[in-house]
C-alpha cells in the first residue's frame, strides 16, 4: 500500500515537473519572438530613417554646389528615384542639342544626363541629341576631323526629315555646337528654329585653345601642333574642326580669305542676305559666357565679341565691331528688337548649377 502511494506521488510530481517546464520553455521563446520581432522592426525604421536623410542631406548639397555635367545626371537620377517621371501635359516645344568638341550626342554624363534633365524638367518634350556619324565613336571622331559645312549639312537633312520638328524647334548647342546651330539657323530656315541657345559657343572663333575638355589632351597637342603649322591651308582646313573657327587676329586678310567656316557664316567674304535675314526670323538668341573659362581665348568670343584686329591683347565687344556698325548679319537689328540676349555663368566652360539653369536657361526652352 505504502509502496503504491509513493509511485503515484513520484509519478504526480515528475508530471508536474514536466509540465512546468514545458510551460516555462514557452514562455522563453515567446518572449525571445517578440524581443526579434521588436528588435526587426526598429531596425526597419532606422534604416528607412537613415535613408531618407541620406538623399536630403546629398540633394541639398547637390543644390547648393557647382553643378558640372556629372552631378546633373546624380541629380536627375535622385529626382526620378523620388518623384518618378509625370508625362502627359503637352504642347512643347523640340528641343535639339549639338555637343561640344571631345563630346557625344549620347555620353550618359555629358548630353546624355542635359536630354535626361530637360525630359524630367518639361515633361512630354522631344529632345533630339545630334549625332554626327552612324555610332559614337564616329560623333566624338567627326567632332575634330569633319568638315564644318559637311556636319551643317548633314545635319539640316536630319532636322528637315524628322517629322517632330515640322513645327519648329529650340536649338541648343554646347561649346563649338554652338556656333555650329547658328550656321544651322543661317543656311537653312526650314523647318523654323525658335531660340538659339549658345552655351560657351565661340562665335568669333578661338586664337588659342589653353586647355583640352576630359581625355583629350594628346589630341590637342597635336591640333596645336597642325593649327600652328598653318591653321589657313587646304589640308588643315579641310579636316580639322577647330582650323574652321581658329580667328588668327594677326593676319585678318588670311582668315577672310582661307576660313572655310567661320569667316562664311560671320559675312567676312561675300554678304549673304539669306543669312542675315534667316538669324533675324529667330525668336533670341541667347549666349552664355563661362566668367572663369579656362578653354576658350579670348573668352569674350562666347558673346560675339573678339581682339580688335592686328593684335592680340585689347579686345572688343560684338557692339564695337564692324559687323555689328554695319549690320553685316542682323546682330543690331536683333539687339535693338531686344532679341539678343547676354548671359553669363560664374565658372569654368561649361559649369552651371541646376538654380542657373532653372533660372536662366528653362525659360527659352518653352
Ligand atoms: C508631345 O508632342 C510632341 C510634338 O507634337 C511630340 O513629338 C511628342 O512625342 C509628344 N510627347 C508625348 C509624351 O506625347
Ligand atoms: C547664301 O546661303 C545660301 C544658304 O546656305 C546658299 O544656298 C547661297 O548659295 C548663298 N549665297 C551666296 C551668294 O553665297
Ligand atoms: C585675299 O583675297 C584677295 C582677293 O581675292 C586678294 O587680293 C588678297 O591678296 C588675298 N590675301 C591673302 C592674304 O590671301
Amino acid at each position: 500500500m505504502i509502496i503504491i502511494t509513493i509511485t503515484i506521488i513520484i509519478i504526480i510530481i515528475i508530471i508536474i515537473t514536466i509540465t512546468i517546464i514545458i510551460i516555462i520553455m514557452i514562455i522563453i521563446t515567446t518572449i525571445i519572438t517578440i524581443t526579434i520581432t521588436i528588435i526587426t522592426i526598429i531596425t526597419i525604421i532606422i534604416i528607412i530613417i537613415t535613408i531618407t536623410i541620406i538623399i536630403i542631406i546629398i540633394t541639398i548639397i547637390i543644390i547648393k554646389s557647382k553643378v558640372n555635367i556629372q552631378p546633373l545626371l546624380l541629380a536627375s537620377c535622385l529626382f526620378f528615384a523620388v518623384f518618378g517621371s509625370v508625362r502627359g501635359a503637352n504642347g512643347t516645344v523640340p528641343l535639339v542639342l549639338w555637343h561640344g568638341m571631345g563630346d557625344s550626342c549620347c555620353n550618359p554624363l555629358s548630353m546624355g544626363a542635359v536630354k535626361k534633365m530637360v525630359e524630367i524638367k518639361i515633361p512630354g518634350i522631344y529632345v533630339l541629341s545630334l549625332e554626327i556619324g552612324k555610332t559614337v565613336v564616329e560623333d566624338t571622331e567627326n567632332g575634330f576631323f569633319m568638315n564644318v559645312n559637311d556636319q551643317v549639312s548633314l545635319v539640316c537633312d536630319t532636322l528637315a526629315r524628322d517629322p517632330q520638328l515640322k513645327e519648329g524647334y529650340n536649338a541648343m548647342g554646347f561649346s563649338q555646337g554652338g556656333q555650329f546651330l547658328r550656321a544651322v539657323a543661317q543656311r537653312c530656315p526650314s523647318p523654323p528654329m525658335r531660340n538659339l541657345i549658345s552655351i560657351g559657343g565661340q562665335h568669333q572663333g578661338v586664337y588659342g585653345l589653353p586647355n583640352c575638355p576630359g581625355q583629350s589632351s594628346h589630341i590637342c597637342d597635336w591640333i596645336r601642333k597642325m593649327l600652328n603649322s598653318g591653321a589657313y591651308t587646304g589640308l588643315v582646313q579641310n579636316h580639322l574642326v577647330q582650323a574652321q573657327y581658329w580667328h588668327d587676329p594677326l593676319n585678318e586678310e588670311l582668315y577672310r580669305n582661307h576660313s572655310l567656316f567661320l569667316a562664311d557664316i560671320n559675312q567676312e567674304r561675300v554678304l549673304n542676305e539669306s543669312y542675315k535675314k534667316n538669324l533675324q526670323a529667330l525668336r533670341s538668341f541667347v549666349m552664355v559666357k563661362f566668367l572663369r573659362d579656362s578653354m576658350v581665348e579670348p573668352i569674350d568670343s562666347e558673346w560675339f565679341g573678339f581682339y580688335k584686329p592686328g593684335q592680340a591683347k585689347e579686345t572688343e565687344t560684338l557692339q564695337e565691331s564692324v559687323l555689328y556698325k554695319e549690320d553685316r548679319l542682323g546682330l543690331q537689328a536683333l539687339d535693338k528688337a531686344g532679341k539678343l540676349v547676354f548671359l553669363s555663368s560664374d565658372g569654368d566652360h561649361l559649369q552651371f548649377t541646376d538654380a542657373w539653369f532653372n533660372a536662366n536657361i528653362l525659360p527659352y526652352l518653352h
